[in-house]
């Protein structure tokens, strides 16, 4: 059996993730980690049980150092995929980043530039693109159950749900809602609708609410009273309207604070039929026979396991290591992440400048 000997680049919270999804896959071994805090290093090592002789906190000094590397795993903060992908890349490794892409689309441009002077595979990690729900609707899709796509709306509002640290801090991550949640829903509504170019983006960025740290009761998303000691420099909601070049138009909404309902759901409006999904079994709404008719698509029996946040990353890390062992075609590609990337820049500009901003 080929093995794919992969250094995860990150230990933090999303990297063990990958980290527990690469032990369902036979073909990967985990060969070296590396993070800048040394106590999450050790943390992450003793928890997945590797030598310490194959532990950094630095990346050039792993790349250097392990010369039996096939791949790298990004999962760093947004602000150093670039860095630590295309170091990777030039060590002759395939990679697999996480979403977002990039810090902005100019950094994405450079990635992949230098993926292709590599001639490695760069993977982008839209995770979503890796669910069961995804799998059958777009089977739907490209059977013609929707007809021509001209409409989707790509909702992902948490009522209070900043994540605090790195994620509030502008510098590191790149904004707030929008570059993290909303490239999750941008990306998935895109990719059901053939991927089309997109044109331009009309967006309003708010700042109003911060991460209230005064709010005493949680929602699930993070300890009550956390977050009080955070920087929070990012957006608290984003909204925009992404127009591509078929005419067809995507609606985003997404926040990490919102006086509203936490919503994740993406919905496709068609000529023939409109689809929703919102993590459970899709909604189809149809006409049979001169009958309205709204029908519900159960997923069972479909690709073998759950939708678990734990299973989509297992499905979305052995695409990988087929990809990189057996020069499979990857389904998420550089080229995506640009396009993506090019879409948060501009609503971010939007929401800056107050009118629509063209994509190029
Ligand atoms: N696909 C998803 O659903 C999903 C979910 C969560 C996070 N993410 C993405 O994963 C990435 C990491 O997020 P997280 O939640 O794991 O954050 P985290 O803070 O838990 O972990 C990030 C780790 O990266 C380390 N790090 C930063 N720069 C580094 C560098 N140059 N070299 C080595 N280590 C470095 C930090 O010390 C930290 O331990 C982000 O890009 C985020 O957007 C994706």
């Amino acid at each position: 059996m080929k093995t794919l000997r992969i250094a995860m680049i990150g230990a933090g919270n999303i990297a063990n993730t990958h980290l527990k999804a690469y032990q369902n896959i036979p073909e990967a071994k985990i060969a070296a980690l590396c993070d800048i805090d040394p106590v999450r290093l050790e943390m992450t090592r003793q928890k997945f049980d590797i030598p310490t002789e194959h532990c950094y906190t630095d990346v050039d000094t792993m790349l250097a150092a392990e010369k039996e590397l096939d791949a790298a795993d990004v999962c760093v903060w947004n602000v150093n995929h670039a860095a630590c992908t295309i170091a990777a890349l030039r060590a002759g490794l395939h990679v697999i980043c996480e979403k977002p892409m990039a810090y902005n689309a100019a950094e994405a441009e450079e990635m992949q530039r230098e993926a292709k002077k590599a001639g490695k595979l760069l993977m982008i990690g839209f995770v979503l693109r890796f669910s069961r729900e995804n799998a059958v609707v777009r089977d739907l899709i490209e059977g013609g159950a929707l007809g021509e796509i001209y409409y989707s709306k790509a909702t992902y509002l948490r009522r209070h749900g900043n994540p605090g640290g790195w994620f509030g801090n502008k510098a590191l991550s790149g904004g707030g809602p929008v570059i993290d949640l909303g490239v999750h829903v941008i990306d998935q509504t895109r990719y059901l609708m053939g991927s089309p170019k997109p044109v331009s983006v009309y967006a309003m960025v708010s700042h109003r609410l911060g991460n209230r740290p005064e709010i005493k009761n949680s929602v699930g998303w993070r300890p009550v009273g956390s977050g009080d000691k955070d920087i929070c420099n990012v957006e608290d909601f984003g909204t925009a309207l992404i127009r591509y070049d078929n005419g067809a138009v995507t609606s985003l909404e997404t926040s990490y604070d919102f006086n509203g309902e936490s919503v994740s759901r993406k919905e496709l409006y068609g000529t023939k039929g409109g689809i929703s999904l919102a993590g459970k079994n899709p909604k189809l709404y149809t006409d049979v026979g001169g009958y309205l008719a709204d029908t519900e698509i159960s997923l069972d029996g479909i690709g073998g396991k759950g939708d678990s946040f734990d299973d989509m990353f297992t499905r979305e890390l052995s695409h990988f290591v087929d990809c990189a062992l057996n020069g499979t075609t990857c389904i998420a590609t550089p080229e995506d992440g640009i396009w993506v990337m090019k879409i948060l820049d501009a609503i971010y500009e939007s929401g800056r400048l107050g009118h629509e901003v063209e994509i190029k």
